[in-house]
């Protein structure tokens, strides 16, 4: 079991398969990208599979995501989903994708069997898309939402970042697109992990703004806070119900306290945290010989050492030197 120094048992793995991505969002990298890893410090296929078999057979791991940078990207993809649904106890799989190449990836992924997408979509405005993720790509990101509907990838699960002077006037017409097509849509406020280090505060449209925002247009009642557990998002129901919509205060509300997740970033290193400042080397010791065992107790340590929370408010708060795109959403 992946236990921390605070009772908390991580069974929610996040594994980077690439830093790059086909978007520059502001929110997370300069316009003109970054330093990609060189290929051959990242996991190949192989590894990624025998580092999250090590996870969900001696480790307790339950749910795997992949994440990116773009996780469409790399071309591996569709076998390395098949080879996680493949592990006994099987996890849950679900991947977090900005939707672009999801079209034709859509069916191969679920017959793979993928269990669930989550597509990031921050704007309705193909202007504003360009403004905010610097390319022309707001079609193939609706394309992809659509087709992974139809390939019953479901629920989809929207998410999308707000931000002051970009598309902060959009929440209530993203709630509108989402309900009209049976996509579960989450607000998530932005948090410093840009590789630009741009992050203010005061910048940041917070989840009680979000709300506020929302209920102009929407009755929205909280939900069994019960349901809740370790998941991030609050949820609300919008007029009255089913549909429901997410917001997820990582700054303003954090929820560290039930945090169950453990990251692999794409070069192979464990992250006990989004903003941890140091990481586990499970590459290294993997290529020089490590047995299972030694990585599973490598790991284990390194969750062990999960700090209680992100400190974002504390005055010794230190940004993560990599960005989003290198640790993996
Ligand atoms: N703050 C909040 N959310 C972010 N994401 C990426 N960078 C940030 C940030 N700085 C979101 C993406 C994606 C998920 C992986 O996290 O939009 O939906
Ligand atoms: Fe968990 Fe770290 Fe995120 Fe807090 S900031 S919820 S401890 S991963």
């Amino acid at each position: 079991m992946l236990l921390d120094s605070f009772g908390r048992v991580a069974t929610d793995l996040r594994v980077s398969l690439t830093d790059r991505c086909n978007l520059r969002c502001t929110y997370c990298m300069p316009p003109e990208g970054l330093d990609w890893l060189p290929k051959p410090e990242l996991l190949t296929a192989d590894e990624i599979v025998r580092l999250v078999s090590i996870g969900v057979e001696r480790l307790g791991i339950t749910e795997v995501r992949y994440t990116g940078g773009e996780p469409l990207l790399r071309r591996e993809l569709v076998d390395i989903v098949g080879r996680t649904t493949a592990l006994h106890p099987r996890p849950q799989v679900s991947l977090t994708t900005n939707g672009i190449g999801l079209a034709r990836l859509a069916a191969p992924l679920a017959e793979a069997g993928l269990d669930r997408v989550n597509v990031s979509l921050d704007t309705l405005d193909a202007e504003v898309f360009v403004r905010l993720a610097h390319r022309d790509r707001l079609p193939d990101v609706l394309e992809g939402l659509s087709a992974a509907a139809g390939a019953g990838l479901v629920p989809v699960k929207i998410n999308s970042v707000l931000m002051r002077g970009i598309n902060e006037h959009e929440a209530a017409p993203l709630l509108r697109f989402s309900l009209e097509r049976g996509y579960e849509l989450r607000f998530i406020e932005q948090m410093p992990l840009d590789a630009q280090h741009g992050w203010r505060r005061e910048n940041m449209i917070t989840a009680d703004e979000i709300l506020e925002r929302l209920s102009a247009h929407f009755d929205l009642v909280a939900d069994d806070p019960v349901e809740r557990g370790s998941a991030p998002a609050e949820l609300f129901l919008v007029d009255g119900g089913p549909a429901r919509v997410g917001v997820i205060g990582s700054v303003t509300r954090p929820f560290c306290g039930a945090c169950d997740r453990v990251r692999l970033t794409a070069d192979g290193q464990i992250r006990n945290c989004l903003f941890a400042t140091e990481e586990s080397d499970l590459r290294t010791a993997m290529r020089s010989g490590a047995t299972d065992e030694e990585l599973a107790e490598r790991w284990t340590a390194a969750v062990r050492r999960k700090r209680p929370g992100h400190g974002i408010d504390d005055p010794t708060f230190l940004q993560p030197a990599r960005p989003m795109s290198a640790i993996g959403g």
